[in-house]
């Protein structure tokens, strides 16, 4: 990382170097601003690209060739020998994405003048930050940096149940579960959102007994609801055990076994026995040692810096911003990135702006869950009147020769204008289809729209198409 003399000026200050700080880090630079970035952790990328995103991504890839290999070939005729699990090598592997990808960071911050700080950064006051060193240079005095821009890109944390502290050993976060050195035998998992059931996948396929512990009446809470039902079974039939409606209470670890306490939907106590118990009941904003007191910021009841989002994310304190997940909104990298992009762009003089309405949420579980807009029920509640197209992966060409015919799609449409509010995927691939869905509504496109444009066949692509088509009761597969 690079150095500086103790007292430097910048045109901005982005502090936290996640995928929302470093890349309005090289939009900065791209549009010549002169930008330092305060990064507290060794490598640069967050959360997202050191223990979340991109990590998890790298075990959900493994875990399903392994479980294919396992149990899924013998339909296409393919017998496979005997198939062995090297965990130290599949971590390995996730390791190295890591390094390149945190690597690469490095020299995106170099190509794009980015002066980089490595250090906790906290507000000063006006236009001020310190930068206090780590490491060997943890007894010198901080440096001192100025701006006339801040922008505070801080992130989040896992949540930590009051009566459960992680021991970061048998009661742990997403953190340690991508990690873990060997297969634990039993896990269980609190929390069916996108972290549990994606490590819960994991761990499943590579040979633990998981059980999903959700107090919720349904998985992946901002999933429509025949979506979350369509993921729910399919995960009991991989065996994922997913008691839904049941909330912890409690554990002890005795004798190196875990004893998780609940009420189940009648409100009877149960406990589980297990090796590892992963919570995963969301993230929180992390803003401990920002200073932001200093910079006369108070935070939200929810501990969230507040922002002017039409103001171009402007908190009460003059010249200082804040993005991604320290502000309202869903915790999403690519979120983050809008954000940090929009920012800048205001910064420099150009129109930065973010379509909040049009952020995808996937969760990468085998099928996937993806969404954009309004679901079905939330279009409703808001008093608008819908008209739904569904199409089943089942139908479709593409998905029965890939083996892939669990899932569908739903288009919700505006039943007067026909609008897009809202598309939702459950099925192999729905992270990449959800794409189209987002561009048709980023460009206020209809259900029309979608079903008029021709899309190759055969493709996974035409579910969307035939499902847009449905909405006018017009698909012609089904
Ligand atoms: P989450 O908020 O998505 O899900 C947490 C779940 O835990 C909720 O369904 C909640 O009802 C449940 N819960 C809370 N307390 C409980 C209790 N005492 N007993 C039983 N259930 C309880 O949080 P998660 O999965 O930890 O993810 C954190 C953040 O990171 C989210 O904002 C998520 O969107 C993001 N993320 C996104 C990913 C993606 O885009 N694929 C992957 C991983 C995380």
């Amino acid at each position: 990382m690079g150095t500086t003399n103790d007292s430097q000026a910048f045109d901005l200050i982005v502090i936290g170097a996640g995928p929302g700080g470093y890349v309005a880090a090289i939009r900065a630079g791209q549009l010549g601003l002169k930008t330092a970035l305060i990064e507290a952790n060794e490598r640069l990328g967050g959360t997202c690209l050191n223990v979340g995103c991109i990590p998890s991504k790298a075990l959900l890839e493994s875990s399903e060739r392994y479980s294919a290999l396992k149990d899924g070939l013998d339909e296409h005729g393919i017998s496979v020998g005997s198939v062995a699990l090297d965990l130290e090598r599949l971590m390995s592997r996730k390791q190295g994405i890591v390094t390149e990808l945190t690597s690469g960071i490095v020299g995106l911050m170099k190509k794009n003048k980015v002066t980089v700080f490595q250090g906790r950064g906290e507000l000063l006051g006006a236009g001020r930050v310190a930068v206090p060193g780590v490491g060997d240079a943890a007894e010198e005095p901080a440096r001192e940096l100025r701006a006339t821009s801040i922008l505070i890109a801080t992130g989040s944390a896992p949540v930590e149940l009051p009566f459960l502290p992680f021991d970061g050993e048998f009661i742990v976060s997403s953190t340690e579960a991508l990690a873990f050195d060997e297969v634990p035998k039993r896990l269980v998992v609190i929390g069916a959102g996108a972290v549990g059931l994606e490590l819960g996948s994991v761990w499943s396929r590579l040979g633990a007994e998981v059980t999903v512990l959700e107090m919720l009446p349904q998985a992946v809470a901002f999933a429509d609801k025949q979506i979350a039902k369509v993921l729910e079974r399919s995960l009991k039939g991989q065996g994922l055990n997913l008691m839904l409606q049941t909330k912890v209470t409690g554990a002890t670890v005795r004798e190196n076994e875990i004893h998780v306490s609940y009420e189940d939907k009648r409100g009877e106590a149960g406990e589980l026995a297990c090796d590892k118990l992963l919570v995963a009941v969301g993230r929180r904003p992390y803003t401990a040692g920002l200073g932001l007191e200093a910079a006369g910021i108070s935070l939200d009841e929810a501990g969230r810096v507040p922002v002017k989002v039409k103001e171009g994310f402007q908190t009460s304190a003059p010249g200082v911003y804040a993005i991604g997940d320290v502000i309202e909104g869903p915790m999403l990298a690519h979120k983050a990135e809008e954000e940090g992009i929009a920012v800048v762009e205001r910064l420099a003089g150009l129109a930065g702006l973010v379509n909040h309405a049009v952020i995808p949420n996937v969760v990468y579980t085998h099928p996937e869950v993806a969404s954009v807009g309004l679901t079905e029920e939330a279009a409703k509640a808001q008093g608008l009147e819908v008209a739904v197209g569904k199409f089943y992966f089942k139908a479709n060409g593409r998905a029965k020769s890939m083996g892939e015919t669990e899932g569908l799609a739903k288009v919700v449409a505006d039943a007067t204008s026909d609008r897009l509010l809202g598309v939702h995927i459950v099925g192999a691939r729905a992270s990449e289809m959800i794409a189209e869905a987002a561009m048709a509504m980023e460009f206020g496109g209809s259900a029309e729209d979608l079903a008029r444009t021709c899309h190759a066949h055969p493709t996974l692509s035409e579910i969307l198409k035939e499902a847009a088509m449905a909405v006018d009761n017009r698909a012609i597969h089904s």
